[in-house]
């Protein structure tokens, strides 16, 4: 299994400190709330590819201050189902309240954001305004990491398949969000959510050509062309596999840290451990190209 432990190539724009084995690279020398040059993004995208999540604490940044940000990495996508910000139509506010006792809160389950659509986001760019005294975390695995360590057989044999994603079980009239009552949020069940589309259940990384694991456990439901009974045995084993602790980056939200991900090469979870603290966040997710294949070599 090849580490993000080891430094690829120098950067010269900023200073990186990885958090974990698996990645997450926390960044320092960068204001984001500051327009940044064309090398300084350049050297941004390499370290995001490589390294699938990158941290920036101790930002203090205005709603179109992160929007300016993050449109330096893409047009920015909206995201269905789920009410935005007034005035701020691409951006979400995850709120939990502190008197919250519901089992679910947002972005509870490991997923990866909008792998429903056809061209599922590039990146998910997320700013803590309030967060827990203690817990709320958010952890990622490492997809590619994930897709690396499995046998090659079982590599080959993923390779061919494609899987179907859906709304289905999150938005859905009969999904999780149905009947729920996250208290600071808006979530709007839909119809719509029943959609399927099917992507390759291994992607290459558009940038550095890497082969990455691409199901998850919210959206991906099915191999194309088969039930979702037959599917379960092999889908919950590539799941399992994903989360395997070395192939997890954690973070400790402060107010005013900013993360932005890898989407295409990477799962999360919003840890629920933070009962009688409130926590809000603010979310923009980054315009993606459709999934693609070829093989490495
Ligand atoms: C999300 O799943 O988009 C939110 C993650 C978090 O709140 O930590």
């Amino acid at each position: 299994m090849s580490s993000q432990a080891q430094d690829l190539q120098p950067y010269r724009h900023f200073t990186v400190n990885l958090l974990c084995g698996a990645g997450g690279a926390e960044i320092s020398g960068v204001d984001a709330s500051q327009p940044l040059g064309a090398e300084v993004m350049a050297e941004l995208r390499r370290a995001l590819a490589d390294y699938c999540v990158l941290f920036f604490r101790d930002q203090t940044l205005t709603p179109a201050q992160q929007i300016a940000f993050a449109r330096q990495f893409g047009a920015l996508a909206e995201t269905p189902f789920i009410q935005p910000l007034e005035g701020h139509p691409e951006m979400m506010r995850i709120v939990r309240e502190r008197q919250e006792t519901k089992k679910q809160n947002f972005g509870g389950r490991w997923h990866t954001d909008m792998t429903f659509s056809e061209a599922p986001v590039l990146g998910t760019c997320l700013y803590s305004r309030e967060s827990p005294a203690v817990g709320g975390d958010t952890i990622w695995t490492n997809q590619m990491l994930a897709f690396d360590a499995l046998s090659p057989g079982m590599q080959r044999t993923l390779e061919k398949l494609r899987v179907m994603h859906s709304a289905r079980r999150s938005y859905g009239p009969k999904g999780t969000y149905a009947d729920d009552d996250l208290k600071g949020m808006r979530i709007n069940v839909s119809e719509i959510a029943e959609r399927e589309t099917a992507h390759p259940c291994v992607r290459t990384h558009p940038e550095n050509g890497r082969s990455i694991l691409f199901v998850n456990w919210v959206y991906a439901i099915r191999f194309e062309d088969m039930t979702e009974e037959e599917s379960a045995p092999l889908l919950d084993f590539l799941n399992r596999h994903s989360q395997r602790p070395e192939f997890q980056i954690r973070f400790r939200w402060r107010a005013g840290s900013l993360a932005l991900w890898d989407n295409r090469s990477t799962q999360h979870i919003a840890v629920n451990d933070y009962p009688g603290y409130r926590r809000v966040m603010d979310r923009l997710t980054i315009a993606g190209d459709k999934p693609f294949y070829r093989p490495q070599g």
